[in-house]
Parts: structure tokens; C-alpha cells; sequence
């Protein structure tokens, strides 16, 4: 008995002692972070300080797959015993990227392509970004993913980046409003956003290595301006480091990028988590603030070896898995969010085909040429009319269930399309894709030459048909940038405008071209031959409807261009430097025009566009009138205030963009920049709305160098308000008395080489 009882109390002691380690077992969200540190074995931290990318990992601690949602770019790792929960992070900009028939699924997990990142910023709408970036965050809450890697606001240097489809503008501001709005949408959902790539990571040949050379006021007013932005107005969850070096080191390694600027001085509260195996030095990377590396890969090794050799301090990487756990605090999953797979696709497509017509630009239309008025044939030429591109390549892709050509959108619009010319067509992609392999057929059409058409071919088509719709395609993606021919038109696509417009004006009849591609393209040796020319960009799935609404005139356009049309590639300020040195294959790209990117260059250097920044035509007119100033000295803060009037015969909205032209005293300055901008309601006819802008000192200011400081210049500032930044139709000007030292930043980040830097002062 005696010994029963012995034996009994022992059981209980050893269970009351694990009952009392199993109540001592710190659980994240109901103790302290530190005591679930503390918690934490050296193994435990490696482990949550990267994700699990790799699909045929399990989890030793508790068994389970690596995949969670089918698709994904990648999750983070749990621990059960601490109530650690995994976090599914998912492209991207465009839209939730999952696989649409993961294998136990009953049904399909289609996902909506919205308007890519480049033609959302033509609409320079940020209440519509908001309501798209809302929809597509609730996609993402619904299918069960905890962050949407996006948005991407990466500076379009060089129209030549393969990835500019992904990114918002050559103008910081406009990119930065626009990422803040998208941020602000997906997050509206409780779920997070990854601003990326921080930053400079503008060029995609070498991506991974490649040295941007950039000096620190290009940085601090094109490169970091528009994060800095994005940050601060939409306050995302996480940032995504770039893969590119910045003058000299990788973003992901640096500290004073990624915990100086970004921390210190913008106040991100943050998780900050590595591109896809972007880096080299995982140590460095968690010095620097890079958080969380993704998708976790061999660096344990290098990780538990640094905390072995002592050559990595442990606090180090407790404070980035501090910043993990409170992130994974506020995600869906750790608050057990019950989602459906069941997102409510048919009213997400309808905000994509608005937010698709907001987008579009409307280059050019002689004699009115659009809307199209009795029309009932159409004759569609171009390959890229019967399979309309939706978005470029890579991780920006989205997997949607169908996207809707021209062809099919004009006939469920009423309209004819010519039938022996849609059946030529569609024999050559048929064919095409017949003969390529499975892994292939995706983007063979949107990459393959256009199918060239002789003239006996073409005027078989004049006399059955009212008009011609001509359409030119381009795609690129991830991983490789555009060529210049890819840049310029090809022979046959220039033939093929030149003869369809000959044909029909020698017999009246109207030609219009649809460009659904995703960057600039060369238009000054063609543009002069068709009348009406309507840039869609890729808008995603509903891009063919909306192209339809706007040639029926069911939506006026409204989208102006977020970034300007050279002339010719040779224009370009980075022509010479791009991608980089050597050309063969390239390891440093010299920023070596500085500030003057874009307009910037074209303006202050004069050199002619085709289409300028912030260019775009109506159905319908507006006037600007009654521009006045709260004051003619500024004194902190000034408000713009303007009247605007449609004056034309159909309602529609205007872009209204406010341009500052600053005194060359200290410091030079590009002739003008965009300073703020709105977007009227829809006017009818005879309507006009007050506009009012805000200035403040920081956006009077620029970066000088030398004492890393915002400075805005005493003198004389022109406000240059209008409809595009050539457009502009009326001026004021205010005095600033006293120069202002607006903000003093560290002075970090400079390059390590010297290099001429393109000035209008030693021009
Ligand atoms: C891209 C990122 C993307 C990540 C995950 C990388 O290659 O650069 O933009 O989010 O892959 O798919």
C-alpha cells in the first residue's frame, strides 16, 4: 500500500509538474513576446527567421506540409507548442496568384486579373486603387493567404525594364500615392501588403547581382521617394527588399536602408522580409533589418554556424523575430479566420472592367473618330485581337479563368466582326499552338511575330466592314528586360497599319488602333497613319470590355499616361547606361542621369516626346479657370484652388496635375515636377467641380547632399496647373522668403564611385 502510494504520488508529481511546464509553456498572443523568446530553443528562431519555400519540406515539430495553399510564393514557419501560426504570403500586383486546381480541391480556386500596376496608375485615380486593392485583398483573405506580395513601385528608369507592367509610374509621387492607395485597399481586408522591391531595382538582366550606382539626392527624390510615400500614407505590414545592389552592397544586407531610412527616419513598424532568395550573407541580412528571409533556404546552416562562431549576436535575431511575431499576430491565420475559397469573383470582375475603362489612354482621335458612330462590321486585325493579353509573365501572372478577347467582347456588345478576317486569324494561332509544346502555350501568341497580311487580303475586308481595329501586342515579364526592337514596331505590325490604313481612307472609312501592351512603345513612325489610337495597356481579364466601352462610348476615358512616350529609345536619359556594364553581361548600371528621369530629362532638356507625361484626350472638354493661391508667401503650407469645367457635349472626368517650378538658386532643379494631382467626379455637360491641392513644405524641398537635407530654396515658385505636363493652362506664382531646411536625414547611402552626373548647369 505504502509503496502504491509512493508510487502514485511520484505519477502525480511528474503530471502536475508537466501540467504546471505545460501552463509555464508561453503561448503568442496571450504572453509577452519576449517570454515566447525566451521560450524559443536557438533551433526555434532559425527556424521562424525564414519561410518554408521549398514543397517537399514537412515540418519536424509538427508533421505538417509545406504547402498550405496551393500556389503560393511561400509561408513562414509555425511552432505549434508556442502558438506560433504559419503566414501564406502570395503574388502579386495584379492579383491573387494561386494554382486554380489544387489537387484535393472539389472545386476550382480562379482568381480575378485586375488592371495591371501600370495602367491602374493612368487612371490617377486613388479611390479606385483603394476599391481594387480592396477586392483583391479579399481574394486573398478568402482563399486563405495572409499577405499579398504587392504592390511594386519600382521607378520606370527605363522603358526597357521587363517588369515596368508590375510597377506604377517614372514619378515618385504618382507611384507612391498609388502604392499607398493599393495598401491601403488590400489591408482594409486584415490582411497585409508587401511594398517591394527596396529598392532601385529597375533593371531585370542580372537582376539577383547587379550594382545600381545611383547618387544620394537621385535616391532620396526618385528612388526612395515614392516608399517613403507608400509608407508613410498606407502603412504596410511588410516590405520586400530588392535583389539588386545599391551602391555596391545588396539592399537586403544594408542597415542603413533597410534601419536608418526606412525605420528611423519614415518610422515603419514592420516586418521586412527578402525577394526570393535575394542576398548573399544571411548574417548581414539580419543586422541589417532584413527580418525575415525568404523562402528560406540553406541559411540556417549559415545562421546556426554565425551564433556557434559567435560572429552573429543573438539579440540580433530576437528583435527581427519580434517584429515576425507581431506580424503574425494580425494575420487571418493566427486569428483562425474561416475562409471560404469562395470569393466573390462575378463583382470583382466588374471592378476590374471599371477600373480597366479609368485606365485607359486615349492617344489620339482625328475628326472624332471615337466614339464609333454607325458602325456594325468590324474588321479585327492584329493576332492580338483574338487573344487579348491580360498581364505580363512571372509572379505578376495571375491565374483567372478567362479573360475576354476583343473579338468575343464586340460581338456580346452587338457588333459584327469580320468573319473570313477573324477565321485567318484564328487559323494562325490554332496552328501556332498546335504545334508548341504544353509548357509553352501560354504566351506563344502575345510573343510570336504578327501574321503578316498582303494587300489582296486586306481589301477583300474594306467593303464588308465600317471600320478597322487594329491590334498591337506586347509582353514581357520577370527575369529579362525588353529589346529595342521589342521597343519599336516590327516591319510587318508597321505594314500591316500602313496598308489596312491606306485601304480604308481611299474609300472613307475610319482606322483604329487598340495597343495592349504593358510599357512604352515607339509610336512616332506610325501614329500619323491611323486616326484613332487607344492605348489599353494590359487590364486584365476584362480588358477586351473595356476597350469595347470606350470605342462604343459607353465610358469616356479619363486615364492619362504615368510615364512619357520618347520619340525614339535613343531619347531615353538612361539609353546609353541600360541595362548596364558591361553590355555583354552586365554587373554596375550608372545612374548617371541623376534626378532627370522621365519628364524630368525631357522638359528640363528639351527633347521632344511623342506623348508627354500625363497625357491623355476625352470625348468631352474641360476648362480651368478662377486658379488661385490661399497666399502669395508661403508660409508652411499653401492650397491650390481651381475650377473645373466640362465644356464638351458627354460627361467625363478629368486628371488635374499640379506642376512646381522651382528657383535655380542653390541647388538646380528640373524644370518642373508633378507636385500633387486629383481626379474630378464624373461632370456632365456644363458641370465643373473646385479642386483644391495642398502644398507643403516637404514637397517644396529638395535633397541636398551635402548636409543631407530637404531644403526648399528661397525665391520664386510657379505653380503650373493643367491637363498634362505640357497641357498647362494656367500659372500663379508665390514667394518663399527665406529658404527652408525642412528635414535633416542621415547621410547614408552614397555610392563608392565617382561618376558624372548629368547636370543642366555644366550642360
Ligand atoms: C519576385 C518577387 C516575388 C517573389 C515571390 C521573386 O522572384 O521578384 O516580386 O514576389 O519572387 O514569387
Amino acid at each position: 500500500m505504502k509503496k502504491t502510494l509512493i508510487a502514485l504520488s511520484l505519477c502525480l508529481m511528474a503530471v502536475s509538474l508537466s501540467a504546471q511546464s505545460g501552463v509555464q509553456t508561453p503561448q503568442l498572443g496571450k504572453d509577452n513576446i519576449y517570454a515566447i523568446i525566451a521560450a524559443m530553443t536557438l533551433e526555434d528562431k532559425v527556424y521562424l527567421l525564414m519561410g518554408l519555400g521549398d514543397a517537399n519540406w514537412t515540418n519536424p515539430s509538427s508533421g505538417e506540409k509545406t504547402v498550405i495553399v496551393s500556389g503560393t510564393a511561400g509561408r513562414t514557419w509555425n511552432i505549434p507548442r508556442l502558438g506560433i501560426t504559419p503566414a501564406v504570403l502570395s503574388d502579386g500586383p495584379a492579383g491573387l496568384r494561386i494554382d486554380a486546381h489544387p489537387k484535393e480541391a472539389t472545386h476550382s480556386y480562379y482568381c480575378t486579373a485586375f488592371p495591371t500596376a501600370t495602367a491602374l496608375a493612368s487612371s490617377w485615380n486613388t479611390a479606385l486603387v483603394e476599391t481594387v486593392g480592396k477586392a483583391m485583398g479579399n481574394e486573398v483573405l478568402e482563399y486563405g493567404s495572409d499577405v499579398l506580395l504587392a504592390p511594386a513601385i519600382n521607378i520606370h528608369r527605363n522603358p526597357l525594364c521587363g517588369r515596368n507592367f508590375e510597377y506604377y509610374s517614372e514619378d515618385p509621387l504618382l507611384a507612391g500615392k498609388m502604392g499607398a492607395a493599393m495598401i491601403r485597399g488590400l489591408q482594409s481586408n486584415g490582411v497585409g501588403a508587401s511594398l517591394k522591391h527596396f529598392v532601385a531595382n529597375n533593371i531585370e538582366t542580372n537582376r539577383t547581382s547587379i550594382n545600381a550606382v545611383i547618387s544620394q539626392r537621385a535616391l532620396r527624390e526618385i528612388y526612395l521617394r515614392g516608399f517613403e510615400i507608400a509608407v508613410k500614407e498606407g502603412q504596410p505590414w511588410t516590405v520586400m527588399s530588392s535583389y539588386n545592389r545599391l551602391n555596391g552592397y545588396y539592399t537586403s544586407e544594408r542597415y542603413d536602408l533597410l534601419t536608418t531610412v526606412l525605420r528611423d527616419e519614415w518610422g515603419f513598424k514592420g516586418l521586412v522580409m527578402s525577394d526570393w532568395w535575394g542576398g548573399a550573407d544571411a548574417v548581414a541580412q539580419m543586422n541589417a533589418g532584413n527580418d525575415l528571409l525568404m523562402p528560406g533556404c540553406n541559411q540556417r546552416e549559415e545562421l546556426l554556424a554565425a551564433m556557434r562562431n559567435k560572429t552573429i549576436d543573438e539579440s540580433v535575431l530576437d528583435r527581427n523575430i519580434s517584429r515576425i511575431l507581431t506580424f503574425i499576430l494580425k494575420t487571418p491565420r493566427y486569428k483562425g479566420y474561416a475562409y471560404s475559397c469562395h470569393p466573390d469573383l462575378p463583382a470583382h470582375a466588374q471592378i476590374s472592367r471599371m477600373a480597366a475603362s479609368e485606365s485607359m489612354v486615349l492617344l489620339k482621335n482625328a475628326q472624332g473618330t471615337l466614339p464609333l458612330k454607325k458602325v456594325k462590321t468590324v474588321a479585327l486585325y492584329g493576332k492580338t485581337s483574338y487573344r487579348f493579353i491580360a498581364g505580363g509573365t512571372g509572379s505578376g501572372e495571375v491565374n483567372y479563368e478567362k479573360a475576354i478577347s476583343l473579338e468575343e467582347a464586340l460581338i456580346k456588345a452587338g457588333f459584327q466582326v469580320s468573319k473570313p478576317l477573324a477565321a485567318m486569324y484564328t487559323h494562325f494561332i490554332d496552328t501556332l499552338l498546335a504545334n508548341a509544346k504544353d509548357d509553352n502555350k501560354k504566351q506563344l501568341v502575345d510573343f510570336h511575330p504578327e501574321m503578316p497580311l498582303t494587300n489582296d487580303q486586306i481589301q477583300a475586308q474594306v467593303h464588308a466592314s465600317d471600320v478597322a481595329v487594329i491590334t498591337i501586342g506586347r509582353n514581357a515579364g520577370e527575369g529579362s528586360d525588353r529589346s529595342v526592337s521589342d521597343f519599336s514596331l516590327t516591319e510587318t505590325e508597321k505594314r500591316l497599319i500602313n496598308d489596312v490604313s491606306t485601304a480604308y481612307h481611299a474609300v472613307g472609312k475610319k482606322v483604329v488602333v487598340v495597343l495592349n501592351i504593358g510599357g512604352a512603345i515607339a509610336t512616332s513612325d506610325w501614329r500619323e497613319e491611323p486616326d484613332a489610337i487607344l492605348l489599353a495597356w494590359q487590364t486584365g481579364q476584362e480588358g477586351g470590355n473595356a476597350v469595347v466601352d470606350m470605342l462604343k462610348g459607353a465610358v469616356n476615358p479619363s486615364g492619362k499616361l504615368p510615364m512619357s512616350f520618347p520619340v525614339a529609345y535613343s531619347d531615353v536619359p538612361s539609353a546609353r547606361t541600360f541595362p548596364g556594364e558591361p553590355s555583354a553581361n552586365p554587373v554596375t548600371a550608372i545612374y548617371d542621369e541623376g534626378i532627370y528621369v522621365g519628364y524630368r530629362y525631357y522638359d528640363t532638356f528639351k527633347v521632344p516626346t511623342a506623348y508627354e507625361f500625363g497625357y491623355g484626350l476625352s470625348y468631352t472638354h474641360f476648362d480651368y479657370s478662377d486658379l488661385t493661391l490661399s497666399s502669395s508667401t508661403f508660409t508652411g503650407q499653401l492650397t491650390v484652388t481651381v475650377t473645373v469645367k466640362n465644356t464638351g457635349r458627354v460627361a467625363g472626368k478629368e486628371v488635374v496635375e499640379l506642376y512646381l517650378s522651382a528657383p535655380q538658386s542653390e541647388m538646380e532643379k528640373p524644370q518642373q515636377e508633378l507636385k500633387a494631382f486629383a481626379k474630378t467626379d464624373l461632370l456632365n455637360p456644363g458641370a465643373s467641380q473646385r479642386i483644391s491641392l495642398t502644398l507643403d513644405s516637404r514637397l517644396l524641398s529638395s535633397f541636398q547632399s551635402g548636409i543631407s537635407t530637404w531644403v526648399a530654396d528661397k525665391g520664386t515658385y510657379e505653380v503650373r496647373v493643367g491637363a498634362s505636363s505640357k497641357d498647362i493652362r494656367l500659372t500663379a506664382a508665390f514667394e518663399v522668403p527665406q529658404s527652408i531646411y525642412v528635414e535633416k536625414d542621415h547621410n547614408v547611402l552614397y555610392p563608392n564611385v565617382y561618376f558624372n552626373e548629368l547636370s543642366r548647369q555644366k550642360k
